[in-house]
């Protein structure tokens, strides 16, 4: 399309404050958006920054449009209520797939931007050649980001989907036996090394979304990252398992891409 004149796709990030693993998605973020040739911007604010500076922030990227979506990196300081912001920003640009609008045509299999890792995770099954059609899949954790829209995703009349899905939480009873059942595990509970060997069927696939940073002063970084799964001794009862680092969240990051692609498709069509 650029060797047409258009301009290429834009995604914009919003980042506010200094987690240093906020900083570290959307860092991941802009170089994957030019290492395809995407305009990428990043607009940094402080932590003191207050909701209505935000708010402004957003209404300008809304009404920019040279920017197709963007994203307002999560967590927010605890003084900005995280649903105020992702309320204002305009459905058609939100690439996250977070706004109400949006999570509601997703619950309904309507064609949307579908929250990026949950995406990423069933096109992970898709290409690798896991059957979903009729398999128990078991997703540890609810998060609005993850969890939640993994089990009505994969819980959906669709041939990348078409699970009996059972959702488990902090407040789940007898855990390890429910997700004994699983023919597809789906770890997002935000906890390090919580699945354990004891906890999965010979023959399952276990997809792994935590990410944890362990500090480590032997390595150059000054820690290791690892995931929600317990990978070394899970693995070797699996049919299929995703490392961490290099499994779900590079899925993740290529489907940010994917969604900020068909943003700047229907934006291009309607100017
Ligand atoms: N924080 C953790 N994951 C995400 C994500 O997918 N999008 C945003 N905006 N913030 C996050």
């Amino acid at each position: 399309m650029t060797d047409k004149g258009v301009r290429p796709p834009h995604l914009a990030a919003v980042l506010v404050g200094e987690d240093p693993a906020s900083k570290t998605y959307v860092a991941s973020k802009e170089k994957d958006s030019r290492g395809v040739g995407f305009t990428s911007s990043v607009y940094r604010y402080p932590e003191n920054t207050t909701e209505k500076e935000l708010l402004d922030v957003v209404n300008f990227l809304n009404n920019d449009p040279e920017v197709d979506g963007f994203i307002v990196q999560l967590p927010l300081p605890k003084h900005i209520d995280e649903n105020k912001i992702i309320n204002a920003i305009n459905p058609d640009k939100d690439v996250d797939g977070f706004h109400p609008v949006n999570v509601g045509k997703m619950v309904l299999g309507m064609p949307t931007f579908l929250p990026a890792t949950p995406y990423g995770i069933q096109t992970l099954l898709q290409r690798a050649g896991i059957e979903t059609q009729g398999k128990h899949c078991v997703v540890i954790g609810r998060s609005n980001i993850v969890g939640t829209p993994m089990a009505i995703m994969l819980s959906r009349n669709a041939k990348d989907a078409n699970c009996t899905v059972t959702l488990c939480h902090s407040r789940t009873q007898n855990l390890a036996e429910i997700t004994r059942q699983a023919d597809i595990l789906v770890a997002a509970i935000g906890k390090r090394h919580f699945v354990t060997e004891d906890m999965v069927k010979d023959g399952a696939v276990v997809v792994d979304v935590g990410i944890h940073r362990v500090e480590d002063p032997t390595n150059p970084k000054g820690y290791y990252i690892t995931g929600d799964v317990d990978f070394e001794h899970v693995a070797p009862k699996c049919q299929a398992i995703t490392p961490v680092p290099g499994g779900v969240g590079v899925m993740t990051r290529v489907s940010l891409l994917l969604n900020t692609m068909t943003a700047y498709r229907n934006n291009i069509i309607s100017i």
